[in-house]
């Protein structure tokens, strides 16, 4: 999560105000183009604060084109004179405020009135939850294989389409993926075939190497032979995920055992962290390694949703064992059922043929978690006007 960015090319200012900025959950980046990258990766940016040493015409471009693209984004500029002229042209692009530099207070207050007006227009623009502009993307894990991953994040994918929302499936378990076993699709269609349009991948050039599934969902498998998923770049899978953000509500990825960089990638700009774990010890002890490294990569503990799959297996395990051995509390229990592997046999979800099932109602309910809840950011300290956003 990025809800606020601060560009400062000049380092000497960076050195003295970086550290109190990132106190409150500020980014701060160098450069425009830094910015360029930063924000389609960050959907949820409210606040651009521009140092002073920022191009005044790169600013204004920025903000003027921003106003169109991304209208819930506050830009505040700072700079070393203020000339009338140049309010004036401030204005006329769109910058919310523009502040002498050695104004503190006056850069406090500017940074409050536009956050808050950013939040008022948010919630006027989306109105509900499910209107929103981007796709919520749902990364599930777990340190091991056979988890029930794929069965979990095939089933939510069917489970979310189910509302008549957009949803994409995407299996990022690009050397061994079973998403399309699981869905019954032929992986003709595939991640591989996007590669020759890296840098350049648009909506058609998307549409074409996704496949549809009757339940209305879409499915974006991994490549037929190991090799080909090797050539899948990190940058490649951020580009995709920006493209495909606007086409959909929900974006769900599957991901293999090994925490890969594309599966790093996902997680970066992932909405929900669902660990998925079995009463057995190796599982639980890889995902709590794993829950520690998302700790260290500042992933909030509000997103994350664990799942307890096989849960009612006679192993010697309690739900509480398994709870305090992962470190978290289960979101949802899946029960273990011998219709799982008949339905992954078929390729036929069991949310889809048996929407009554003990299974297929436990990932409802995770589908319910991941569409119906909305977390609101703890107000934890206070500084320059902005709380810090959860963690
Ligand atoms: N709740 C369950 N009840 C019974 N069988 C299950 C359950 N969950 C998963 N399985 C079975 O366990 C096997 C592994 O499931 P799945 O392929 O979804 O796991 P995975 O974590 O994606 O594994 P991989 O590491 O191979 O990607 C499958 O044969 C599936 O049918
Ligand atoms: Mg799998």
């Amino acid at each position: 999560m990025s809800l606020y960015v601060y560009v400062e090319p000049d380092e000497a200012r960076r050195t003295e105000v970086g550290p109190a900025f990132r106190e409150v959950g500020c980014t701060m980046l160098t450069s425009m183009a830094d910015l360029e990258t930063h924000l389609p990766r960050y959907p949820e940016t409210i606040l651009v604060i521009l140092g002073a040493t920022v191009d005044l015409g790169e600013a204004l471009m920025f903000t003027a084109y921003q106003r169109l693209q991304r209208p819930l984004i506050g830009v505040v500029l700072i700079r070393r004179v203020i000339e009338p002229q140049v309010v004036l042209e401030c204005l006329r692009s769109g910058v919310r405020e523009i502040v002498d530099e050695a104004d503190n207070d006056g850069l406090r207050a500017a940074t409050v009135r536009s956050v808050d007006l950013s939040k008022a227009l948010s919630s006027t623009l989306r109105g509900t939850a499910e209107q929103a502009p981007y796709a919520r993307v749902i990364t599930l894990f777990a340190g091991k294989g056979g988890c029930g991953r794929s069965m979990v994040a095939a089933n939510l994918a069917v489970a979310l389409a189910g509302g008549a929302r957009r949803v994409l499936l995407i299996d990022l378990d690009l050397q061994f993926g079973d998403v399309a076993i699981m869905l019954r699709l032929s992986p003709d269609r595939n991640i591989a075939g996007g590669l020759s349009m890296s840098g350049r991948l648009d909506e058609p050039g998307l549409r074409s190497i996704i496949s549809s599934h009757r339940t209305g969902l879409d499915a974006l498998l991994a490549p037929p032979s190991p090799a080909e998923g090797e050539r899948v770049s990190r940058e490649f899978i951020v580009e995709l995920l920006d493209v495909a953000r606007p086409l959909y509500d929900y974006i769900v990825v599957d991901t293999p055992a090994v925490v890969t960089d594309q599966v790093l990638a996902a997680l970066d700009m992932s909405d929900w962290f669902i660990p998925i774990v079995t009463p057995d010890l190796p599982t639980l002890k890889s995902v709590r390694l794993t829950s520690e490294m998302f700790d260290l990569l500042d992933y909030p503990k509000e997103r994350r949703l664990l799942v307890f799959n096989r849960a009612n297996t006679q192993v010697g395990l309690t739900p509480q064992d398994v709870e305090e051995a992962v470190g978290m509390p289960f979101a949802v229990q899946v029960p273990s059922s011998r219709d799982v592997p008949v339905s992954v046999n078929q390729g036929e979800p069991l949310t889809m043929t048996d929407p009554m099932h003990p299974v297929s109602r436990a990932i409802r309910e995770l589908a319910d978690r991941c569409s119906g809840v909305t977390t609101e950011p703890v107000k934890e300290r206070k500084f320059f006007g902005i709380r810090r956003p959860a963690k």
